[in-house]
């Protein structure tokens, strides 16, 4: 298996920088995070609350979940553009807190790969948890203010405002007990304050490159 793992705060480029090097390895992506957010809109949808874990866990085993380059479906609902709303972004950490929710999930994200020999897959827990033998482990992050303001040129908003959303969900994401979001062992830390995709790109490329150059 080829899995390249790529974890870190609420943007950090993960999402553009995986994508981007997916296809350039010829790979396919998977970003997890659209998974618990997916299991958050279910929720939201039924009539469970989110704070029951045992519930919500049994909701999430039951989910007919689909992400990929079509988008996401929900039991066979286009959830696309849903679970990237400003709800759903709010309540998103609660459920990825529960740890029935993310025994789940792994072994979906798990079973993903397995059946493609591999993938770019971004998240919080990947490197540490999910696939902690990952060929290469980068955690990106930035500055929260260039993560804020590249939120806001995706989305529109109020910077500081955003600044404030990102700090809570990042302090809540890394201060859960099951799988917090951590620097994990053997990862490459990128801080891509400052760098644009491309320089991002070709710097992972290079690190890339330099792994494949046999031990001296
Ligand atoms: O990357 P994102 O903002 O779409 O992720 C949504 C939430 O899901 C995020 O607040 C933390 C959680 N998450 C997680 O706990 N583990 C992952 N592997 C991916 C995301």
């Amino acid at each position: 298996m080829r899995v390249i793992a790529i974890d870190g705060p609420a943007g950090a480029g993960k999402s553009t920088i995986g994508r981007a090097l997916a296809a350039r390895l010829g790979l396919e992506y998977l970003d997890t995070g659209a998974m618990y957010r997916a299991v958050t809109f279910a929720a939201l949808g039924s009539d469970v609350a989110l704070d029951d874990s045992a519930a919500v866990g049994a909701l999430a085993r039951a989910l007919r979940l689909e992400v990929g380059e079509r988008g996401v479906f929900v039991d066979g609902v286009d959830a696309t553009r849903a679970i990237r709303t400003a709800e759903i972004t709010g309540a998103v950490s609660v459920v990825a807190a529960n740890s029935e929710v993310r025994a789940e999930m792994r072994s979906r994200q798990q079973a993903w790969a397995a059946a493609r020999g591999g993938g770019v897959i971004e998240g919080r827990d990947i490197g540490s948890v999910v696939f902690p033998d990952a060929e290469l482990k980068l955690y990106l992050t930035a500055s929260p203010r260039t993560r804020a303001e590249r939120r806001v040129a995706e989305a529109g908003g109020d910077v500081d405002e955003i600044e404030r959303a990102i700090a809570t969900r990042d302090h809540y994401d890394s201060n859960r007990r099951d799988s917090p979001l951590v620097r994990a062992d053997g990862s490459i830390v990128v801080d891509t304050t400052g760098m644009d995709v491309d320089q991002v790109l070709a710097y992972i490329e290079g690190l890339m490159a330099g792994k494949d150059q046999p031990a001296q």
